[in-house]
C-alpha cells in the first residue's frame, strides 16, 4: 500500500534487502540487465494468486484480481510521477509499442527517428510498418557508446511524426538526456516515445519533468517483477485523440456490457489494454514494484552507481577495455567488457557460479542494489584468472 509506506530510511539496510533475494545465496548474480532477481515477496504474491484461483475460481476476478491490476498501475504511476489515468499495463514492450503506434497518424508526417543503439524490438516494429509507407531513420552512433542529441536534432524534420529511442542503451549503459530530446522533438512538431526498459528502477525518471509523450518499460529487469508485464505511460492530454487499432475488450469503456456493435474507448490510458492480463505476472510484478518504491529511486541510483563505478575502476585498473560512457553521471548500472570470445568468458564465469551476460563482442556485467563490493572483487578476480592464459 503506497500510503502506509514506512518513512524512507536515510540509508537503507542493504544487507537486509539482500536477504529478500534467496537466489543471491546460490551465485554471484551480476545479470540484472537480463533478468532481475526473484524476491521472497514476489514468490509469496504469486502463491497468493494461486490460492485465490483455487479458493475463489472465476469470482477472484471481481473480488481481487482486477483490483490487483489497479494497484499495479497505481504503484507504477507513483514511481514515475504520472497520474493513474496515464498508465496502462500490457504484456510486453512490443505489444505496447504496437498499440501506441497503431493510434498515431503517419499520413502527413511519415517518418520515425530511432538509433542503432536502441533495443531492436523498437526498430523491428517500425521496419514492419514500412510496407504502409512509414519511413524509419536509424541514426548511427559515432562512438558506438552514446547518441549525441545533435544527431537527433539534425534528423528530425517536418516529415517526422515520432522520435522513438531508449533512455538507457542496452549495450553501453549510456543514459540519454530524454528531456532535451523531448524538447527537440516538440520544437519540431514531433512526439517523443521512450523505451525505458533498462532505465526505470535503476535511474530515476519523472515523466512530467522529462516532458516525454510516451514511456514504456517492464518488469523483467530493474523493476524485479519478472516476465509478462510491461508498463505504458501516455501524456494525459494526448489520450482522448489516440484511438488504437490494436484494440480489445479491456480497453472498452463499457467492458461488461459485451456489446459487439460499438467500440467506446476508455477515457484513460487503459484504452491501450487489449485483452485479459496475465495475473500471475501481475502479482509478481506488483511485489517487485513495491520494493522499488519502498527503497526509492534516488537510493537505488546512488547504490547501483557506486557499485558500478567500483566495478569499472577494478576492471580499468587491470587494463581491460570497456565500452562505457566516459562520464559516470551518464552511465547506468551496466558495464560492457569487450571480449573476443564472450561465450567462453560467460561460460567460464558460470562454472565459477558467477552469472553475467553476453552480447556480440562483449560481456555485460550489471550489479544492482542487492549486490556487493565483495561480489565485484570476486567477479574481477575470476575474469583475471580465466583470461590470464590468453594475455
Ligand atoms: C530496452 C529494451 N526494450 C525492450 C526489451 C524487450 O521487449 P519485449 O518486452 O517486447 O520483449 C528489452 C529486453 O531486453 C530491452 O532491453
Amino acid at each position: 500500500m503506497l500510503q502506509s509506506k514506512p518513512l524512507r530510511q536515510a540509508q537503507p539496510d542493504w544487507s537486509a534487502w539482500r536477504e529478500e533475494f534467496p537466489g543471491l545465496q546460490k551465485s554471484v548474480y551480476m545479470n540484472t540487465v537480463s533478468l532481475g532477481q526473484l524476491s521472497r515477496r514476489s514468490r509469496t504474491a504469486v502463491n497468493r494468486f494461486l490460492d485465490l484461483w483455487t479458493e475463489r475460481g472465476a469470482s477472484a476476478w471481481y473480488g481481487f484480481w482486477l483490483a490487483e491490476v489497479d494497484s499495479l498501475r497505481k504503484e507504477f504511476a507513483h514511481l514515475i510521477g504520472a497520474s493513474l489515468e496515464e498508465v496502462a499495463v500490457l504484456p510486453n514492450i512490443s505489444s505496447a509499442l504496437a498499440a501506441i503506434s497503431s493510434s498515431l497518424d503517419f499520413s502527413r508526417r511519415k517518418r520515425v527517428v530511432a538509433c542503432e543503439l536502441d533495443f531492436p524490438t523498437l526498430t523491428h516494429h517500425f521496419l514492419a510498418r514500412r510496407s504502409e509507407g512509414l519511413e524509419l531513420t536509424i541514426l548511427p552512433s559515432p562512438d558506438k557508446i552514446s547518441m549525441p542529441l545533435e544527431a537527433f536534432d539534425q534528423a528530425i524534420d517536418e516529415q517526422t511524426a515520432l522520435v522513438a529511442t531508449n533512455r538507457v542503451y542496452f549495450t553501453t549503459g549510456y543514459i540519454q538526456d530524454v528531456k532535451a530530446l523531448a524538447d527537440i522533438a516538440h520544437r519540431k512538431g514531433a512526439l517523443c516515445l521512450i523505451d525505458d526498459y533498462q532505465g526505470t528502477g535503476q535511474v530515476p525518471i519523472d515523466v512530467k519533468k522529462a516532458g516525454v509523450d510516451f514511456l514504456l518499460t517492464g518488469g523483467l529487469k530493474w523493476l524485479i517483477g519478472g516476465p509478462g508485464v510491461a508498463y505504458m505511460y501516455v501524456r494525459r492530454d494526448l489520450i482522448p485523440e489516440l484511438n488504437p487499432r490494436v484494440a480489445g475488450w479491456f480497453g472498452h469503456r463499457r467492458q461488461f456490457d459485451f456489446d459487439p456493435y460499438t467500440l467506446e474507448f476508455r477515457q484513460d490510458a487503459r484504452r491501450f489494454e487489449a485483452g485479459t492480463p496475465a495475473m500471475a505476472a501481475v502479482y509478481a510484478a506488483k511485489a517487485g514494484l513495491e520494493i522499488i518504491n519502498e527503497i526509492g529511486p534516488q537510493q537505488l541510483r546512488q547504490r547501483t552507481a557506486a557499485l558500478n563505478q567500483d566495478l569499472v575502476a577494478r576492471l580499468q585498473e587491470r587494463g581491460y577495455t570497456l565500452r562505457i560512457p566516459a562520464d559516470p553521471n551518464r552511465q547506468a548500472g551496466i558495464t560492457i567488457l569487450e571480449s573476443s570470445d564472450p561465450m567462453m568468458l560467460t561460460r567460464a564465469l558460470a562454472k565459477r557460479d558467477i552469472i553475467v551476460d553476453k552480447r556480440p563482442g562483449a560481456v555485460r556485467i550489471s550489479p544492482y542494489f542487492y549486490n556487493t563490493v565483495e561480489e565485484n572483487e570476486i567477479t574481477v578476480a575470476a575474469i583475471d584468472e580465466i583470461l590470464k592464459p590468453y594475455q
